[in-house]
């Protein structure tokens, strides 16, 4: 078996170096974590739901031209995705309030929001991604202003087209975090979406019922986690053909 050099380990997803220069493998692991690690589980299955969710999802963000960093999916748990410099900055939409924003300001989970509200966060574990504003990402040169007005156009359309994606399929598209980054060909700089989109970065709850059907599952011990994931997934119609007990795919690093 070919060892690949890791290039990065997160929490949910490993990196390594790619094929080709420029590209990267992305692993999903099975591994939950909430409040930034002090909650520590895996839930069986997870990865490959993820890597095909977020496949899905980024393969019709880029059919309506949002720029991102996904190529092709390579097995159940890996995709070539392109190496970007990440900006270290966490992009929260929020269409509905839930979480973290109704401790901080009070509000009522399930209220709805008056306009859709987006928070940045600066990406540093070891600070608990503090929520900081516009001026922070200036001023620290995490990205610049141009930048910024490309991260929030990109941003706004994302969650315009997955709201109809979701509200087709009955389910309510609350908050969603995203994260871009600089990618260099030819001498030119885009800035495209990175990362992953998955009931672990979104909130997602029935239309009929308010079901949770992401990553609060875990973070509330309200079970059915796996459940809820292949509920997306489902509905998204991207189940594996040979059905749920394809999921479990080997979780082994290689
Ligand atoms: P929050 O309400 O905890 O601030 O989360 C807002 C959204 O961002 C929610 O959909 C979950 C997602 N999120 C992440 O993807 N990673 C994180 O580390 C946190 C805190 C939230």
């Amino acid at each position: 078996m070919t060892r690949r050099r890791r290039v990065y380990e997160g929490k949910a997803k490993v990196l390594f170096e790619g094929p080709e220069p420029g590209t990267l493998v992305q692993y999903f692991k099975d591994d939950a974590t909430a409040f930034n690690g002090v909650k520590k589980s895996t839930v069986t299955g997870k990865g490959v739901l993820n890597n095909r969710i977020s496949e899905h999802l980024m393969s019709r963000l880029g059919e309506i031209g949002i720029p991102n960093h996904f190529i092709r999916r390579l097995n159940m748990r890996e995709q070539l995705i392109k190496e970007v410099e990440i900006v270290p900055v966490e992009v929260i939409v929020r269409n509905v309030a839930a979480g973290s924003i109704c401790s901080r300001l009070g509000l009522t989970e399930g209220a709805p929001l008056p306009r859709t509200l987006v928070e940045f966060c600066y990406k540093s574990d070891e600070l608990n991604d503090p929520l900081i504003a516009e001026e922070h990402i200036t001023t620290f040169g995490w990205a610049t202003a141009e930048e910024i007005e490309d991260i929030m156009t990109l941003t706004l359309r994302v969650n315009d087209f997955l709201c109809g994606l979701f509200t087709a399929i009955g389910i309510r598209l609350i908050d969603f975090k995203l994260e871009f980054g600089r990618h260099y060909e030819d001498d030119e700089m885009q800035i495209i979406l990175a990362d992953e989109i998955s009931p672990d970065n979104c909130r997602l709850w029935d239309m009929a019922t308010n079901e949770k059907l992401d990553k609060d599952r875990f973070r509330r011990d309200l079970g059915g986690v796996e459940d809820a994931y292949q509920e997306v997934a489902r509905r998204l119609g991207i189940l594996p053909e040979s059905g749920p007990n394809d999921l479990k795919g080997s979780n082994s690093l290689q």
